[in-house]
């Protein structure tokens, strides 16, 4: 039998690791370890809890305002004991966070092998975004298992010289959870009191966006929204109190605009269903968006999905205020343009790729 250890710690990794943590977990050939780095406290706790996943092991390095100094290393002094206790065959990482990058360095210390869900997605840009580009390039040096969600992201490791037999496209695991989350008769306060306005979702939280960037996509969509009474605006802000100063600063005083606690997934993927569009500088949410055909503005210059781009669904637009106004205006006052970007199409796979990553596992580890 096979040990395979999982390791995560914040939202958007939980939320794709805990659909393969319970397929790994059905299978009979697997031993399986959960390990979560508590990078993030609240926002993981609402995963682990919706897909009720306990973890063996949690390192609960979170602090307030934490720096990328304190997370790294943090977390590797505190898995060191835990990767020596289990020894497991393998350990299975995600995505590009300092929790990836940590735990694949240590493993790789460690002598462990790595595998890495959600691999090959690439702006060749280190600093946008930042740290996650150099994450998910460093993990990719290490990892002998990839799991790459697309042929674009497998024809970069290939590009960077990765052996063609470490490579999977298996789809992405955001969207196994979207299968099952989404349901037309969904209710919540919220959306009542959206009523028939048009809800417009957002997000936003990335490290090189705090500040200014983030003072500037703010005040671009409380401007439309003042211009538009058919609107109302929903955001669930991240519990970062650097973020939550400056949306409650800007947005305070007006009674379109709801600030709310973030919502559990199943929850915030009813609310996707249920919006007009969305803006955010959220990765995840560009993998989820197609799927159900909603537009977004991507309020970034980079982005390593450019499947959505290229469906239509996405569209980047910088984090200047004057670009943000102008395209999200034009997003609600040209319905030709709505239509255009409100296609559904599945980049990013069928819902199986927590089954196919289970399947490459049993028959090559
Ligand atoms: C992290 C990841 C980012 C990912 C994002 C998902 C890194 C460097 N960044 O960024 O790639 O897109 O998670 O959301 O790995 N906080 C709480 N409770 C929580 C979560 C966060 O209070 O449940 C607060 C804490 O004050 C914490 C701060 O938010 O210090 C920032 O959290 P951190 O994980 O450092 O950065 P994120 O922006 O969440
Ligand atoms: N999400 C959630 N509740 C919220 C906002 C987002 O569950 O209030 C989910 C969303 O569906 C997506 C993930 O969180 O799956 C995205 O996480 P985040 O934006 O924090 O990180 P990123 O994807 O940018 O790394």
């Amino acid at each position: 039998m096979k040990k395979i250890m999982l390791v995560f710690g914040t939202r958007p990794e939980a939320i794709k690791m805990c659909p393969l943590v319970n397929e790994l977990k059905s299978r009979p050939s697997f031993e399986v370890k959960v390990c979560v780095t508590g990078q993030h406290r609240e926002m993981l706790d609402q995963v682990l809890n919706v897909f009720s996943v306990k973890p063996d092991y949690d390192l609960s390095i979170m602090k307030s305002n934490q720096t990328l100094y304190d997370i790294t290393s943090n977390i590797m002094l505190r898995i060191k004991d835990v990767l020596e206790a289990e020894k497991p065959d393998i350990v299975l990482v995600h995505g590009d966070t300092s929790t990836t990058f940590a735990t694949a360095l240590s493993a790789f210390y460690s002598q462990i092998p790595v595998g890495h869900v959600e691999a090959g997605l690439r702006t060749y840009n280190i600093f946008s975004p930042f740290p996650e580009e150099f994450n998910r390039q460093a993990v990719g040096i290490i990892s002998q298992f990839n799991f790459a969600p697309t042929e674009t992201a497998k024809e970069h490791l290939m590009n960077e010289g990765k052996n063609p037999e470490s490579i999977y496209v298996t789809g992405n695991t955001a969207i196994d959870a979207l299968q099952t989350t989404v349901h037309s008769n969904y209710t919540h306060e919220q959306l009542e009191w959206v009523g028939d306005s048009k809800l417009i979702l957002i997000t936003a939280h990335r490290r090189e966006n705090l500040g200014i960037a983030m003072e500037n996509m703010f005040k671009a969509i409380r401007r439309v929204t003042e211009e538009f009474p058919d609107t109302k605006i929903i955001y669930p802000i991240h519990y970062n109190p650097k973020v939550r100063e400056v949306a409650q600063r800007i947005f305070k005083d007006s009674d379109r605009i709801r600030l709310i606690d973030p919502l559990e997934v199943i929850d915030f993927h009813n609310f996707l269903n249920a919006s007009y569009l969305i803006l955010t500088d959220s990765g995840g949410i560009q993998e989820e968006a197609p799927s159900l055909g909603k537009p977004v503005l991507v309020m970034r210059d980079t982005t390593e999905r450019p499947e959505g781009v290229v469906a239509g669904t996405l569209k980047l637009v910088g984090t200047e205020e004057e670009r943000i106004y102008m395209e999200f205006k034009e997003l609600l006052e040209n319905p030709s343009l709505y239509k255009k970007m409100s296609h559904a199409s599945n980049p990013y796979g069928d819902g199986t790729s927590s089954k196919q990553i289970a399947d490459i596992l049993e028959e090559k580890l």
